[in-house]
Order: structure tokens, then C-alpha cells, then sequence
């Protein structure tokens, strides 16, 4: 195998999300591929992108994506659902044939929709990931016939970050999303965000034992692997120790990534943003 070739396999996965809600696939990565190098990004200046304009989100997402690619990550993979479902095609075709463009929200509808014969399939997001309703077109261009009844959940993520859960309050506020009519009747429900896989029991406690709860971790994850492994540039060798980065940091944050990446990490500061 030329250098050239053996480099590539050995350079690193970025990933990104607007704060630590994107370890939960980073997690997930390291685990099912441990011989690659992660570059993770957590846009914390910006965080949350939930509430940004579309513009703000795809800015930001390209930015980030340009710092990855300065670090010679041979795939970015998009772990934020509001950056996945805003900014994935602005990022694709500003990175071009750099790296591979990897979003949440594909593999995980290509695993419900696989998964799921007929019926309605809850989604709960971000105000932004919901608006644009990326998982219900999506969802409905492969099976027509399931009906996708979309909510907007802006409190769980900083709820999250915040480190409330498995206590009352997190409770009574996923149990008040959670029973909107909206949802009544649902047979699935996808986890449109990052950050919701720590909440996940919750979740699943809400709903009886044969509800079918997805999150992107390691679906994402999966993808990943499949997609290294279909163009050859899984790293069989050695690999570099994992770099973390947060565009501000706090002590706090850095407490709170323990939560979403099992293992204690070193979060390094970049001011990719004048602050
Ligand atoms: N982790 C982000 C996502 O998956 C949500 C947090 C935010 O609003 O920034 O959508």
C-alpha cells in the first residue's frame, strides 16, 4: 500500500454538534471502530443551535467543517440533528471530495423505516429540527404509508446539560411532551437529538415494554463503519490519541462530558469565533 494511502486510513474522524450532545455518538464510534482517531468539535459558543436561525446554523456548520478538514479528517460526520437537517447539503458541497459527509438523520429513517411495517412513528427534536420536518419528508419518500407525527421538545437539551435527569423534575417534564396528543397511538419514536440518548430509560419507562425507542448513536455509528469499510479507509493500524474541542470553554462543561462519552476527556478550547 503507497504512504499516501496508509495517511488516509490513519487520519481522523472529525465530529461535530453544538455542544457535548454529539459525544453520545462519538461514544459510540469509539467503541465499535477503537483503531480510529476521533477530532471532536462542540460548537459551545453557539450552543443551542434549537433555537438559531438557518443561516446562523449553516455558517457555523461550514466553519467547523473547515477546521475539521484543517486537521485532515478523512469523514465528518454531522452529530447534531439541527446541523444535520439544516446545513448537511451546504456542507457536503462546500467540503466536495475532501472528506465523506456523514448526518444523523439518514441511517437512523433507513433503520425505523426497515424496522417499521405500518402504523405512526413519533419524532421528537429541536424546535429547528422539527420545523423542517427532515425526518417526516424523509420517513414518507421511502414508506408512504406510515404516518410521522412530529414535536418540538426545546426544554430536554438544556434540561440535559444542565444534568437533570432520572430525578422528578426530569420526569414530570418528559412525561408532559410526552403525553401531547400529538403522539397518542404512536409504535415507534426516534430520538431527534443528540442529547436525548441519556434520557432514553425515561423515555422508554413512559411508553409499554414492546415501544420501539430509537436514538442515532449507534446506528450513526454503524454507518460510519459501513461506509470506512465500503471505500477502504478503515484504519487497521495503530491509532493517534482523540482530540476534543469546544469553541468556549467552561469547567462545567467539561464535568458534564463524562455523562455523554463514557471515560473522562480533556476538552480543549479553539476560538474558532471572535468572542
Ligand atoms: N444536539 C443537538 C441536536 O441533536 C441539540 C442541541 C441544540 O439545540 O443545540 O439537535
Amino acid at each position: 500500500m503507497s504512504v499516501s494511502k496508509q495517511s488516509v486510513l490513519k487520519s481522523p474522524i472529525g465530529i461535530f454538534d453544538s455542544g457535548i450532545g454529539g459525544l453520545t455518538v462519538a461514544s459510540a464510534i469509539h467503541n465499535l471502530l477503537p483503531n480510529e482517531t476521533l477530532i471532536y468539535f462542540g460548537d459551545t459558543a453557539h450552543l443551542p443551535y434549537g433555537d438559531k436561525s438557518a443561516h446562523a446554523i449553516r455558517a457555523y456548520s461550514v466553519a467547523i467543517s473547515d477546521y475539521l478538514l484543517s486537521k485532515k479528517c478523512k469523514m465528518i460526520v454531522i452529530a447534531c440533528n439541527t446541523a444535520s437537517s439544516i446545513a448537511y447539503e451546504t456542507v457536503k458541497q462546500h467540503v466536495g471530495n475532501k472528506a465523506i459527509v456523514v448526518n444523523v438523520i439518514d441511517p437512523v429513517v433507513a433503520s425505523v423505516v426497515k424496522k417499521t411495517k405500518a402504523g405512526k412513528v413519533g419524532v421528537i427534536g429541536t424546535k429547528a429540527t422539527i420545523k423542517t420536518d427532515a425526518y417526516g419528508s424523509r420517513i414518507k419518500a421511502l414508506k408512504p404509508e406510515l404516518e410521522v407525527a412530529s414535536l418540538a421538545t426545546p426544554l430536554l437539551a438544556p434540561m440535559i446539560e444542565e444534568g437533570f435527569f432520572n430525578n422528578n423534575i426530569s420526569r414530570t417534564i418528559i412525561h408532559s411532551y410526552l403525553s401531547k396528543n400529538k403522539l397518542k397511538d404512536i409504535n415507534s419514536l426516534i430520538l431527534a437529538c443528540t442529547h436525548y440518548p441519556l434520557i432514553k430509560s425515561e423515555i422508554k419507562s413512559f411508553f409499554p415494554e414492546h415501544m420501539l425507542v430509537v436514538d442515532s448513536a449507534e446506528i450513526v455509528a454503524g454507518e460510519v463503519g459501513r461506509v470506512l469499510a465500503r471505500k477502504k479507509l478503515l484504519n487497521t493500524g495503530s491509532k493517534n490519541p482523540h482530540h476534543f474541542y469546544v469553541s468556549d470553554y467552561t469547567s462545567s462543561f467539561e464535568k458534564s462530558t463524562r455523562l455523554f462519552f463514557k471515560g473522562k476527556i480533556k476538552l480543549e478550547h479553539y476560538a474558532l469565533w471572535e468572542l
